[in-house]
């Protein structure tokens, strides 16, 4: 089979990003232009000001990727784009332009799910790295800030299939990372200030109680196990709406929301505040809280992917998506999953959180299968993976 270059685009949420990888094994160029600082004053994503930022953003970036990958739009194999799930008005962004390029170039064009997109990130870097074997059964723990999904991954030939084990009943963990953030007047986005924060408060100082999923089987029984009615198989459910009110609350027991607004007053002077900024802006019940409030959320996904990877025999872990950035995810991970003797793999940092060359890997099953995407298709925001 001859090498097939694609170009991959991504604006799903708040990052435009184009790559160009090869065969869905070398990672040629990865283009992410960021619109943190945009979103920064409002203290999450907002919709329309992503869509106007990708549409300022999409020509460049894409021309920076094939420039850096010493390719012309004329050398490339195929164009694929992130086609849901995601912020409907960004979506189309990437898409009427993916949908552009293919039709003056006369290249197929490929439609991408997301999920399956920082799902395959795992598996370009370890082929960038010479790892070919690949023990099945396959669990993913995608970990995001829309997404908190188990799915069990098979291969068929070219073709990959995905059942879904395990969602958020409500906020996803990287939501989870957001809000907190928010409400402890730390920034945004969450996860990577928390991330640096936690090692310097204590994890145990704060208790909060796990959250509590229940379900009744197809029998009434509720026995605390929780069943998938369909077919009776176990399911890892997550919440994490409940820990994000325990902290709100204690925040107001204890009288912490004076010193909470003057920190995200000094904050907003900062476009990247360094680690002793952040330090100096923290006593030490915030970083207890944080500590705290990070261990327990690292508790919760490891014990359940974990129980997940017991219950369905699994052989290798992937753990995906922009929480899988996390220092302490990545390291409780390992030691539990060494303990069971179980591979635990995770993109690097950088192709952790949101990226184009994990939209370009996913795309090149489809490619040899030429599964391609007819000129008229849309954005699914609500699109699910199968
Ligand atoms: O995958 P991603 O870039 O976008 C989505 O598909 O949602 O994930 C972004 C999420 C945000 O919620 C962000 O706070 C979280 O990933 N995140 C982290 C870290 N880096 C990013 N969460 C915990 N620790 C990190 N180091
Ligand atoms: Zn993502």
């Amino acid at each position: 089979m001859p090498d097939a270059y694609i170009l991959g685009i991504e604006s799903s949420c708040d990052e435009t990003a184009a790559a160009v990888v090869r065969s869905g094994e070398q990672l040629i160029s990865n283009v992410v232009a960021s619109q943190i600082a945009t979103h920064q004053p409002y203290g999450g994503v907002v919709p329309e000001l992503a869509s106007r930022e990708h549409l300022r953003a999409i020509v460049p970036v894409v021309r920076q990727a094939l420039a850096e990958a010493k390719h012309t739009y004329e050398s490339l194999d195929a164009i694929a784009v992130t086609r849901g799930p995601g912020l409907a008005g960004a979506l189309l962004v990437g898409i009427s332009y993916a949908k552009a390029l293919a039709f003056a170039l006369d290249k197929p064009l490929i439609a991408v799910n997301h999920l399956e997109g920082h799902i395959h990130s795992v598996l370009l870097e370890e082929r960038q790295k010479g790892n070919y074997e690949l023990q099945f059964p396959v669990l993913a723990l995608v970990v995001s800030g829309g997404h908190t999904h188990l799915y069990l991954a098979a291969q068929n030939h070219d073709s990959w299939t995905y059942d879904n084990i395990g969602h958020t009943r409500d906020d996803a963990a990287g939501e989870a990372f957001d809000k907190v953030a928010k409400l402890l007047g730390l920034g945004y986005p969450g996860g990577p200030v928390i991330d640096r924060l936690a090692p310097h408060g204590n994890p145990y100082a704060i208790k909060f109680p796990p959250a509590q999923i229940k379900n009744r089987d197809r029998r009434g029984r509720n026995d605390g196990r929780v069943v998938d009615p369909k077919d009776d198989r176990p399911r890892f459910d997550f919440s994490y709406s409940g820990i994000k009110t325990a902290i709100l609350r204690f925040v107001e027991s204890h009288e912490m929301q004076a010193a909470v607004d003057a920190r995200r007053e000094s904050l907003a002077k900062f476009t990247k505040p360094k680690l002793d900024d952040l330090l100096a802006l923290c006593d030490r019940q915030t970083l207890d809280l944080v500590a705290s409030f990070q261990r327990a959320i690292v508790e919760d996904l490891v014990g359940k992917t974990l129980a997940a990877a017991r219950a369905f025999d699994v052989a290798t872990l992937f753990v995906t998506g922009g929480v899988a950035a996390n220092q302490e995810l990545r390291q409780t991970f390992e030691r539990e999953g060494a303990k069971e003797g179980l591979p635990v793999y995770f993109p690097s940092r950088p192709l952790s959180t949101d990226n184009a060359a994990m939209i370009a890997a996913a795309a090149y099953p489809k490619f040899l299968a030429k599964d391609f995407a007819p000129m008229d298709f849309s954005a699914e925001p609500g699109l699910q993976l199968r």
